[in-house]
């Protein structure tokens, strides 16, 4: 399963990669207002940054939300960088510009999916990934895990080679679970990722060794 991160963070982008453990990075537009790039140059430049930084892919998400503009955003932000995945919305026109990229080579992530039935339409469009936002779902008490079986059932079912990138991910059990379901992908905060490497036993039996061995050096 790759891990991607889920901010536009360039600090935790380098922790990540310094980790060994990233395939690649997703952002939207609150992610990058949140580290204040705002400005189509700044934007820009942030984007390729990110590229400089990770060996993966990197979701950079439209704006536009009709055909034409999608198309012309999208094709621009692919130009960036040969890493770059444009990130549409699911919305008509959204799904309209998948299948546009995709007959042209271009990578997409379709993003705000939450039901079984968007993720069908995005794999028929051709996205290279669908993100289902388990989190949100679970906010609004629906299991964001059920959505991304049924999305596993389904793709399986037809062969759809779309990979399943289990967005909104909030904690290690959310990517724990998508593990065991066979998920392609999970995105999410730093603090999930490195909370897997955390068991108390691992802790205390680390302070017990290095107290044994000390002794027996007569420290
Ligand atoms: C997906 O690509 C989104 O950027 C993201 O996972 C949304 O997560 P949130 O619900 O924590 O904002």
């Amino acid at each position: 399963m790759k891990f991607f991160i889920d901010t536009a963070n360039l600090a935790q982008i380098k922790e990540a990669h310094e980790l060994g453990v990233l395939d690649g990075v997703t952002t939207n537009p609150s992610l990058m207002a949140k580290e204040g790039i705002t400005g189509h140059d700044n934007i820009i430049a942030h984007y390729k940054a990110i590229c400089e930084i990770t060996d993966g892919d990197v979701s950079a998400e439209v704006i536009a939300t009709t055909f034409d503009e999608i198309v012309t955003e999208g094709e621009a932000l692919a130009k960036l960088h040969p890493r770059i995945v444009v990130k549409v919305p699911m919305i008509k026109d959204g799904v309209r510009a998948i299948k546009h990229f995709s007959s042209k080579g271009i990578k997409t992530n379709c993003t705000l999916v939450f039901s079984a039935g968007q993720a069908l339409l995005a794999a028929k469009a051709g996205a290279t990934y669908v993100s289902p936002f388990i989190g949100r779902l679970d906010d609004v008490s629906t299991d964001g895990m059920q959505l991304i079986e049924d999305i596993r059932l389904i793709y399986d079912n037809y062969g759809y080679e779309t990979q399943i990138l289990a967005a909104s991910v909030r904690h290690p059990m959310h990517i724990i679970q998508c593990a065991k379901i066979g998920s392609d992908v999970i995105t999410g905060p730093l603090s999930a990722i490195t909370a897997l490497l955390k068991h108390p036993l691992t802790d205390s039996g680390l302070a017990q060794f290095l107290a044994d061995h000390a002794k027996a050096a007569g420290k």
